[in-house]
């Protein structure tokens, strides 16, 4: 841990202008400087770095902030890395927090699985460069397969010596311990190497640190795994890792699309000829992991498929988990017997470019046109393919989307928008009944285990309980709201998560998404729309771009928000929570917002419940009802799912 005392000289330390002058040219214009942005493509600068106020800010894209923020978006590093970053730049000292001999102990063996993995990286390639077996057996390899030197050090390649156990002898002469060998995987129980006789290509983790190896045979036509990769680990975990990902980040956010293919050889070649935004899902299915891994970039991706590739219409199932992720799906597919390297190597890069510019389709247009082939005249099959379709429409978050596909299915299937419609209702009250069902098994347990009612709050988990326990006004609404908001301004740009995926502006928004529109105070409202459009265009919430807006209303709202301490709701400061327990709440923005946000939303939906009630209570036409009950269905799963995570138990 950095020691905040150096996180504070960093801070104090850093100028503005000198960070970002090592990657973008600035010229002055009276007290600011200019330049192009490195967030968004431009050709007149509206890139402006205030050495006054030590921010920088982008015009055009929004994007703006201090030294350290502009480090962790141009580098794509997370806090501490940015912090050291610049701590290194600017010949800072970094101590490290004191630690007890425990943690102490587990943080070292958790280091050395990276260095050793960098010793064996190293140890790789020096085999591919530096031996005469390297040179003739492994470099000809991949230079036959068309790979330069700098390609060869961006992917981490190497080669691995044909002796059983050259490379744990080796290692285990150069002071590093067996047991750690085993535990990466690069020693066998036998006390052999893993890895012998074959080509070798590192995988790394987001911040670029090697977490595994892949290995591949170079002769042809033998019988044994053309590609094996280090067992999960430690520090690897197969299905959270999206293969080159740490190589395409900056070219993902930057074109604002990743390219994703199967194989290791079509992310290098595709790299090397310039399409950087490129990762590999290593053959396997993608995982919500790895999907949300890539979300953090981009919201567009672009798939690249064997033409030939039999697993295309099981694959496409798989790809449902990406609708769910509200991701905007696009597929190309190959000409047949291509994969994207034997396909780029064939005809070129800039024949290949076109090639996926126009034969790229959206994800299920494409399906529907791909299964109508199969199902053309047989109306077993064509019933079988609308629910296959829907299934996949009704994964899609978003409303205005999903019927819009729904729109453009009925078009391409020459059936009556109605008909689908009703078939997708059914598709997803079925699956939300299901939901509730499950919900209600895991609420009948939990009253088991904890008997209660609502208002019933255990312990501390729930700083409010006035609104918990009491009636939902408008007032109590507008404190919740004031939270809400508040968080979302202060900290909107701060990480939520310890693994530092989801920052805090991402997570409030996410999840108050549904209830945006039932805000009580319309400049609290308003300020949450924007946040949402910031997000989208920037992919950041940050502090900077409200205090700076233009519009004077959210300006002064952002400024009183941001320098008015924690207000607490009534109950809430009454019972003292956080100063017994923890750090004060503006530095506990993590469970801050977590609470605050929950508990608003619980209210919320409380009220559209009753409210619903209260319609079903009245309903003269009995057309209604079905619509009725669905809405009354999901406000339930939605209050029941809250109130669980919040430990109260529901009573109704
Ligand atoms: N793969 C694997 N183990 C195997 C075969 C494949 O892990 N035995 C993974 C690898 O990540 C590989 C990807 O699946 O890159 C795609 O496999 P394939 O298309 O067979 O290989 P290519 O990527 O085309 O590799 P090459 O061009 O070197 O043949
Ligand atoms: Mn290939």
């Amino acid at each position: 841990m950095i020691a905040p005392k150096t996180v504070q000289e960093v801070i104090d330390t850093a100028k503005i202008e000198e960070v970002v002058q090592d990657f973008v040219n600035l010229k002055r214009t009276g007290a600011n400087m200019k330049g192009l942005c490195p967030f968004h493509n431009e050709k007149t600068p509206s890139f402006t770095v205030s050495p006054s106020k030590n921010l920088f800010k982008c015009f055009g894209c929004g994007k703006g902030g201090t030294p350290v923020t502009f480090v962790m978006e141009h580098e794509t590093m997370t806090y501490p890395e940015a912090i050291r970053y610049l701590a290194k730049k600017y010949n800072i000292e970094i101590e490290e927090k004191e630690i007890s001999q425990e943690d102490r102990e587990a943080m070292q063996w958790n280091d050395s699985l990276y260095v050793v993995n960098e010793f064996a990286k190293q140890f790789f390639f020096e085999q591919l460069t530096q031996t005469d077996k390297g040179k003739s057996i492994g470099l000809s390899y991949f230079k036959e397969r068309g790979y330069r030197d700098e390609t060869i050090q961006k992917f981490g390649l190497g080669y691995a010596p044909e002796g059983r156990d050259t490379f744990t002898k080796y290692a285990l002469s150069k002071g590093h311990k067996l047991d750690m060998l085993k535990s990466l995987g690069l020693t066998t129980s036998k006390d052999t190497d893993f890895f012998w006789n074959r080509v070798m290509f590192t995988i790394y983790n987001l911040s670029g640190k090697p977490v595994a190896f892949a290995g591949r045979i170079m002769q042809k036509g033998v019988k044994i795994a053309k590609y094996i990769n280090s067992p999960e680990t430690e520090i690897y975990n197969k299905s959270k890792t999206v293969y080159g990902l740490y190589q395409a980040k900056t070219a993902i956010r930057k074109l604002d699309e990743c390219i994703l293919v199967e194989g290791y050889t079509d992310v290098m070649t595709l790299s090397q000829a310039g399409i950087e935004n490129v990762v590999a899902s290593s053959g396997t299915a993608l995982t919500q992991d790895q999907l949300r891994m890539i979300k953090r970039f981009t919201p567009n991706l672009k798939i690249l498929y064997d033409g030939d590739s039999a697993g295309v219409k099981a694959a496409l199932r798989g790809l449902d988990l990406a609708l769910e992720q509200d991701l905007n799906v696009k597929i190309v597919l190959l000409p047949e017997g291509e994969d994207p390297d034997s396909y780029l190597q064939n005809v070129g890069a800039k024949a290949f470019q076109e090639y996926i510019d126009s034969h790229s389709r959206d994800f299920i247009l494409f399906k529907i046109e791909l299964l109508m082939e199969d199902a053309k005249n047989d109306p077993v099959k064509k019933a079988d393919l609308v629910k296959d379709i829907l299934g996949s429409i009704a994964r899609i978050p978003d409303n205005i989307k999903r019927s819009i596909y729904v729109q453009e299915c009925a078009r391409l299937m020459q059936m009556e928008e109605e008909s689908l419609l009703r078939e997708l209702n059914k598709l997803m009250t079925g699956r939300a009944q299901k939901e509730a069902q499950r919900l209600e098994v895991a609420q009948r347990q939990a009253e088991r285990d904890q008997p209660g009612e609502i208002g019933n709050v255990p312990g501390e988990t729930i700083p409010d309980t006035r609104a918990v326990q009491g009636p939902a006004t408008g007032k109590k609404h507008e404190f919740q709201e004031r939270d809400i908001v508040r968080i979302l301004v202060s900290a909107g740009d701060k990480w939520y998560n310890e693994e530092e995926t989801v920052t805090v502006g991402e997570f409030v928004l996410d999840n108050i998404e549904e209830i945006i529109n039932s805000f009580d105070n319309k400049a609290y409202q308003n300020l949450v729309q924007e946040a949402k459009s910031l997000l989208k265009k920037s992919g950041k919430v940050s502090p900077q771009y409200f205090i700076n807006h233009q519009d004077k209303d959210i300006a002064d709202l952002a400024i009183d928000l941001m320098h008015s301490p924690f207000e607490y709701s009534p109950g809430w400061g009454e019972r003292n929570i956080y100063l017994k327990t923890q750090k004060m709440p503006d530095d506990n923005y993590m469970r801050d917002s977590t609470h605050a946000l929950k508990i608003f939303k619980l209210r919320k939906i409380e009220k559209l419940y009753n409210e619903n009630q209260e319609r079903l209570r009245e309903m003269k036409d009995a057309s209604q009802l079905d619509i009725l009950l669905k809405v009354q269905m999901k406000l339930m799963t939605m209050r029941n799912d809250l109130a669980k995570e919040l430990n109260i138990i529901v009573l109704r």
